[in-house]
């Protein structure tokens, strides 16, 4: 076993792990952020999409140990308090999401890509979440609460959004 030090949405988690375990069951089975989903384990789906030091990774595919020290941020750290992030409002008024079990990994995915490139295209986006798999096929509506988010991202720094 190895104690890691996490900051998982500004807040400082330890966890003692054993050297094979997956990021993914840290955050959801030892630290209880049950908002980061798992459902294949293995990279295939992307539902497990956490950002680290801001950018989108699967966190099947992370060994716990090698997170040691990072900055985690899953989909409560975007709101303030009661405030959903222009991304999250965005995602609710475009009705993109059904079911709602992979929304926090596509507004994760989104934000990530929108802090370094706020000026995507359709064909940009669609490529940069391609990693990613909705079962309700909402993808028609994620597009466009992508793309109505985007404006913030071109106005605001990312740590403001
Ligand atoms: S659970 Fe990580 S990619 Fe599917
Ligand atoms: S909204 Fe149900 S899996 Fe995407």
């Amino acid at each position: 076993m190895k104690k890691i030090t996490l900051n998982v949405n500004g807040r400082r988690r330890t966890a003692n792990v054993e050297d094979n375990e997956i990021l993914l069951d840290v955050l959801r089975d030892t630290l209880g952020v049950k908002s980061v989903k798992a459902a294949c384990w293995r990279g295939e789906c992307g539902l497990c999409s956490v950002l680290m030091y801001g950018k989108a990774v699967k966190s099947c595919l992370i060994l716990a140990v090698e997170a040691d020290g990072a900055k985690i941020t899953t989909v409560e750290g975007l709101s303030r308090g009661e405030s959903l992030s222009p991304l999250q409002k965005s995602f609710v008024e475009h009705g993109a999401m059904q079911c709602g079990f992979c929304t926090p990994a596509f507004v994760l995915t989104a934000h990530s890509l929108l802090t370094t490139n706020p000026t995507a295209t359709d064909s940009e986006i669609k490529e940069y979440m391609s990693g990613l798999i909705c079962r309700c096929g909402t993808y028609n509506q994620m597009l466009p609460a992508i793309k109505e988010a985007a404006k913030h991202y071109r106005k605001h720094a990312s740590d403001d959004l």
